[in-house]
């Protein structure tokens, strides 16, 4: 049966402020259709994720409000929206999401998702408003962001975007390395980082962030907030402290994830200066994610993204022979990154677009 968007009920899964655990079972649904749509939209399931390790995501957080709703149709869940409003000291920004199963696509239940979206930020005062989304690829008119690195096609999900009065700002890369093809061009520039490195040695954990190590990754990772090529699109710049690394480390750990951080320290200083994140859910025949990289500022210029990204994934391939690939995420302008990236064999595989909408006050 057909469906407009008059018949659809936007279900709140979660009531903010309240502290109030969402439903199970609704939960459950908000996954099972996250899934889909990351399955429809790529083609794969790397991106899958299971209730239980999706839940501590979902938690009460001091740092954001975290809005979800589900879409409903004719009593089944067909998509989900969510709109996040980050609770630093004078964010401007909400970032959010509409993902609906590819058989409801066109009956105008997006746009009627999309006043959600908005009357949310509105209410928060928020005024620049920021999403992504990945674009299948496909033959045909493109569009490029003014950076003028990669472009995206002009598919209906740009046309959503551009109709809302979105501005496409940042083209974002995809890459898979394939963890069961040779490893032999990771050792020869694990090596040639480490002779380039040599005021500085490679140092690992697993979450939790063990206490000697905390303050630095937890600066680290404020800088990722400010160094990250970010083109146009607005980030506030983040506060970490050890209490923050804690919850960070807890929503992976919580639900049987394994993250295993690969950093560089500064060996006169006993500084931490560069990182890399490798993730993996409880089932380790699965696609491994990486997460965050960064090298701070100062210490440029030393190989010391290879280093970290080299070291990290000749541990990883010991600890979890067994997944067969790893996923990452980059900004099409940072070259230097996907330099480091092309280097070790990872290949593009899908392109996603960053947007920005500036509401009038
Ligand atoms: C992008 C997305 C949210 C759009 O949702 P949608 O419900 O299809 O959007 P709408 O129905 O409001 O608009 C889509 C099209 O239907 C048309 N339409 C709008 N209302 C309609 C109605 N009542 N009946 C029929 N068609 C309608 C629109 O004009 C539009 O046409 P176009 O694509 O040719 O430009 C959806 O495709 C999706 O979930 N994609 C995967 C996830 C994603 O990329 N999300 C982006 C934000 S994170």
């Amino acid at each position: 049966m057909t469906s407009t968007a008059l018949d659809v009920e936007f279900r709140p899964l979660i009531a903010p402020g309240t502290g109030d655990p969402p439903d199970e079972g609704d939960f459950a649904e908000m996954v099972r259709v996250r899934n889909t749509v990351y399955r429809e939209v790529s083609g794969h399931d790397d991106e899958s994720i299971t209730p239980a390790e999706l839940r501590p995501h979902y938690d009460p957080d001091p740092d954001q409000i975290r809005y979800v709703w589900l879409a409903v149709v004719d009593g089944e869940v067909v998509g989900r929206i969510g709109v996040d409003i980050p609770l630093a000291k004078g964010s401007r920004s909400a970032f959010w999401l509409i993902e609906l199963l590819r058989e409801v696509w066109g009956r105008g239940i997006g746009t009627a998702a999309y006043a959600l979206v908005e009357d949310t930020a509105r209410t928060h005062g928020r005024t620049v408003l920021q999403s992504w989304a990945m674009n299948p690829a496909a033959d045909g008119p493109m569009l490029a962001p003014p950076t003028g690195f990669g472009s995206i096609p002009h598919d209906n999900i740009t046309r959503f975007y551009l109709r809302h009065g979105y501005t496409l700002e940042q083209v974002d890369r995809s890459s898979i390395l394939d963890l069961t093809a040779s490893f032999d061009g990771i050792e020869r520039l694990l090596a040639q980082a480490k002779d380039a490195a040599s005021g500085y040695r490679v140092v690992q954990w697993h979450a939790p962030t063990p206490a000697e190590y905390r303050e630095g990754y937890a600066w680290m990772k404020s800088r990722m907030s400010t160094d990250a090529p970010a083109a146009a699109l607005e980030f506030d710049e983040e506060a970490w402290d050890a209490d923050r690394v804690a919850r960070h480390d807890a929503k992976y750990t919580a639900a049987g994830r394994t993250m295993l951080v690969t950093a560089a320290q500064h060996i006169a200083t006993g500084e931490l200066c560069a990182f890399n994140e490798l993730v993996i859910g409880p089932d380790h025949s699965l696609a491994t994610q990486q997460e965050d990289t960064l090298v701070l500022k100062e210490h440029r210029g030393h190989r010391l993204g290879t280093l970290v990204k080299c070291a990290g994934l000749m541990t990883w391939r010991e600890l979890m022979p067994d997944s067969p690939r790893v996923l990452t995420y980059n900004a099409e302008e940072n070259r230097p990154m996907l330099d480091i990236n092309e280097a070790m064999g990872f290949v593009p595989v899908a392109y996603e677009g960053g947007w920005k909408k500036v509401l009038s006050a």
